[in-house]
C-alpha cells in the first residue's frame, strides 16, 4: 500500500515511459504558502535558486538563475510571486524539518515501486531528493534533460507537461545527450519540428507524473494561478550506469571524433552500459586519488 501515490501508479512503465497518477498529498501543510515562505527563508541560500518565469526553449535551464535575474531579493521574489513572473526552484527542502515525514514517505513509495519492478534486492534506490517549483503564472520552464528519474506532483495552478522519449536522437542527439549528462554544455539546441515527438500532459493538482531517466521536458505553467509543484527525483543502478556510460561516452567521442569513428550508444545493452560505468568509476577514483577532481 503506497503512502503518497495512488494504486494507478504502474511500477512496471517506470523509466520506460511517462505516465499520471493521482498523489495523496494534496492539502499537506508543507506545501502551504505560509510555510514555504518559512522553510525557504530558513534553507542555506544554496538550495534556492530564482529566475525569470517566462524563459523559452532553447534557453539553458540550469544557468537561468545567473543568466536570467529577476532583479528581485528572494523574499521579494516570493512576496510578488503572483505578479513578477518569476520562478522558484529549491532543492532538498527535506533538510527543514516540516517536509521530513513527507520525503520518508515519498522515498518509501519510490523503493516499493522499484522493488515491484525489479525484484527485491539492494540498493534499488539511489540518492532521492526532492525539489519544489513555484512559479508565476504563464513561466515558461525551457527545454531540458534531468539526470535522475523523476515523480512530480502537482498543488496548485495547472502546467501543460510536455515530455520526450528519452532516447530519439531526432530530439537530444547522443552527443548532445553525454555532453548534457557530463555538464560539458547544458544548453540543448531546440527547433520547434522536435514538438512530434511529444507526449502533453494537461497537469492540475492531485495529479502526479513520471518523467523516465533522461526523458527531455519542457513546461508552460497556466495563465490562472502561481503553480506549487514537488517532485522526489532518484537514481536506480541501472541508470546510474546509464549516466556514468554517457559521461563515457563525452569523454571517449572526442577521442574517436578525429578517426570518424563514435562510442556506441548508451541505453541499448545493459552490461555494456555498466562496463562503461566500471571504467567510468575506476578513472574517477583514480583522478580523486590524485586530488585532480573534487568529488
Ligand atoms: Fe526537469
Amino acid at each position: 500500500m503506497l503512502k503518497c501515490f495512488d494504486e494507478s501508479c504502474d511500477a512496471t512503465l517506470m523509466d520506460r515511459q511517462p505516465f499520471m497518477f493521482q498523489h495523496k498529498l494534496l492539502g499537506h501543510p508543507a506545501l502551504s504558502m505560509d510555510n514555504l515562505r518559512r522553510a525557504i527563508a530558513a534553507l542555506p541560500s544554496d538550495h534556492v535558486k530564482y529566475s525569470k518565469g517566462l524563459l523559452k526553449n532553447g534557453d539553458d535551464f540550469e544557468t537561468a538563475s545567473v543568466q536570467h535575474r529577476n532583479g528581485l531579493s528572494l523574499e521579494e521574489t516570493i512576496e510578488s510571486i503572483r505578479t513578477s513572473d518569476s520562478y522558484i526552484m529549491v532543492r532538498s527542502p527535506q533538510v527543514d524539518e516540516s517536509f521530513g515525514s513527507v520525503f520518508r514517505d515519498l522515498s518509501a513509495d519510490v523503493l516499493t515501486l522499484l522493488r515491484q519492478q525489479m525484484g527485491d534486492r539492494p540498493g534499488l534506490l539511489i540518492a532521492p531528493r526532492l525539489y519544489l517549483f513555484i512559479a508565476s503564472p504563464n513561466s515558461h520552464t525551457p527545454f531540458h534533460i534531468d539526470r535522475n528519474s523523476t515523480m512530480l506532483m502537482q498543488f496548485r495552478g495547472s502546467k501543460e507537461m510536455v515530455i520526450f522519449p528519452a532516447l530519439e536522437p531526432k530530439v537530444v542527439t547522443e552527443a548532445d545527450r553525454e555532453a548534457y549528462a557530463a555538464y560539458a554544455n547544458t544548453k540543448l539546441p531546440w527547433s520547434p519540428d522536435k514538438d512530434a515527438f511529444a507526449q502533453r500532459f494537461d497537469f492540475r493538482p492531485g495529479h502526479g507524473l513520471h518523467i523516465p531517466f533522461m526523458a527531455g521536458h519542457y513546461v508552460r505553467n497556466g495563465s490562472e494561478d502561481v503553480s506549487i509543484s514537488m517532485s522526489i527525483i532518484f537514481n536506480t543502478p541501472r541508470s546510474q550506469a546509464q549516466l556514468n556510460a554517457l559521461k563515457f561516452n563525452h569523454q571517449l567521442r572526442s577521442v574517436m571524433r578525429p578517426m570518424g569513428l563514435g562510442p556506441s550508444s548508451v541505453g541499448q545493452v545493459d552490461w555494456r552500459d555498466s562496463a562503461k560505468s566500471n571504467v567510468w568509476r575506476a578513472q574517477m577514483r583514480i583522478r580523486r586519488s590524485l586530488g585532480l577532481v573534487d568529488d
